[in-house]
């Protein structure tokens, strides 16, 4: 399209490092959440971005194949702002399900309902990200959302913030509940927003240290596993602090708080 090869791609090309499977676990919470599987399932138009693929497609094609089972005629479109990355995924493109091309905050001129970013933003500055976010987030189809996170190279420790376009919405960590010794490991995968905010003083240092603190009193739930500590410790936290979610989410090793919660 002549209007989108004008645009000139927004942002920086950083590490390209990806993994097969790296993003089960927001894919599974895109999925299995409704008020977000809902903005796939009513759009007039299934289109999803994938920005910041990587080395290698893979997570992309991935979700795209998760997403099929959600809306069976979705769409998903990875851009990347490398050019050779995007060359390297043509292979794996098979259209018009899953397309590749070369994009940064602008989305190409695309206008998704749904934008995953992740592992993109860590490798800029903190006082980028608020730019970033209103790139994306102003160029969403209506009633869009943005979901931007942060995870280690295997996918067992995430964290990420929803965003529509009035701004962040909710925060969510996900993690292997049996690679924790104590839930603010986690803290290590905070997102650019937050990631420096994990000190005194700030509300996601509250945040994990409440969640150390109730992973501590569900100890006895060991006996049952470790997702039934992870469970048990998100269930004592729930009456004090703006969770989201419930029971079946939290036995995934999930929860998810509304924005207020952590908000620097
Ligand atoms: C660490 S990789 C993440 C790959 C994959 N999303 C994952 O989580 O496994 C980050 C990628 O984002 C790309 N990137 C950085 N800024 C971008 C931007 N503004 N728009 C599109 N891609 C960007 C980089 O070139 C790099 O390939």
């Amino acid at each position: 399209m002549a209007g989108r090869a004008r645009l000139t791609p927004l942002g920086a090309p950083t590490r390209g490092t990806t993994n097969p499977n790296r993003l089960r676990r927001s894919d599974r919470w895109v999925a299995g959440t409704p008020w977000v599987r809902r903005v796939v399932e009513d759009a007039a138009d299934p289109l999803v971005v994938d920005l910041g693929y990587g080395a290698t497609p893979v997570t992309t094609v991935e979700l795209a194949r998760r997403l099929t089972a959600v809306r069976a005629d979705v769409r998903v479109l990875g851009l990347e702002i490398d050019p050779e990355r995007v060359a390297a995924a043509r292979a794996a493109a098979d259209p018009p399900r899953l397309e590749f091309r070369r994009g940064g905050f602008e989305l190409a001129g695309a206008r998704p309902v749904l934008v995953r970013a992740f592992n993109v933003l860590r490798q800029y500055s903190e006082d980028e990200v608020a730019a970033a976010w209103t790139a994306v987030t102003g160029r969403l189809a209506p009633g869009g959302l943005l979901v931007e996170g942060t995870c280690d190279e295997l996918g067992r420790r995430c964290c990420w913030v929803t965003l529509d376009a009035a701004g962040p919405r909710t925060f969510t960590l996900a993690c292997r509940p049996a690679d924790l010794d104590r839930p603010s490991d986690l803290a290590e995968r905070l997102p650019k927003a937050l990631i420096h905010r994990n000190v005194p003083g700030e509300r996601v240092h509250a945040l994990m240290t409440a969640l150390d603190r109730c992973w501590a009193h569900a100890a006895p739930f060991a006996n049952f596993g470790p997702r039934a500590r992870w469970t048990e410790a998100v269930r004592m936290l729930a009456p004090d602090w703006p969770v989201r979610d419930t029971r079946r989410r939290w036995r995934q090793g999930e929860v998810t708080l509304d924005w207020s919660a952590v908000m620097p």
